[in-house]
């Protein structure tokens, strides 16, 4: 089906050219972030949008899996500031997550790469993170999204397996029904 080959197309770009992500495409990726579902409508994601050289070198420091040269780095935090609610402050995480996740299919629909680098739940890497960027106690950081101008390709792919898939029941396969 072309029309989900853009979902296919987004692979986790780590390597970038110089060139500078327009405000236009970066009002455009959190415009997509921003439309993710979110456990009843909370909307607790924050996004720190990072272009400093000296801010994204911090950043790169958080973790040895966080190495990326990009020009572009967005943080993706959750605020659970104004939540009143046990049961939603435990969903923060999906919020966040699936507001990354249209980040990201958004970058590769406009010709960019990102990778999303992983923060929450590692301790010792939120507190870098929190220290950077300096957020308030109230706001955890979910990741840091590096972006920019792919220097790299990667074959689109799916990484479909129909053993992770049960019919009805857990373990099922249509013939066993
Ligand atoms: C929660 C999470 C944390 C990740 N953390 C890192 C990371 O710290 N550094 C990195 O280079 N890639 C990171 N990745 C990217 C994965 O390595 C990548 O998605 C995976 O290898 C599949 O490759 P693909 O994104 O090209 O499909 C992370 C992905 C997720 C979802």
């Amino acid at each position: 089906m072309k029309e989900l080959d853009f979902i296919y197309q987004r692979r986790s770009v780590r390597r970038f050219t110089p060139q500078p992500v327009t405000g236009e495409q970066i009002e455009a990726l959190l415009k997509a972030a921003m439309a993710a579902p979110s456990a009843m409508n909370l909307k607790p994601w924050r996004f720190v949008v990072v272009q400093d050289p000296e801010r994204l070198e911090a950043l790169r420091g958080v973790s040895p899996y966080s190495r990326i040269v990009a020009p572009l780095a967005i943080c993706v935090c959750g605020d659970l500031g104004g939540i009143k609610s046990l049961v939603s402050k435990r969903f923060w995480v999906q919020d966040c997550s699936a507001a990354t996740q249209n980040l990201l299919l958004a970058a590769t629909a406009l010709g960019l790469g990102a990778v999303w680098c992983g923060v929450h739940p590692l301790e010792a890497e939120s507190k870098r993170v929190s220290k950077v960027l300096k957020l308030p106690e109230r706001v955890s950081p979910l990741n840091v999204i590096f972006i920019g101008h792919p220097a790299e390709q990667r074959e689109p792919r799916t990484q479909y397996d129909p053993k992770n898939v049960s019919w009805e029941v857990f373990g099922a396969n249509p013939g066993d029904i």
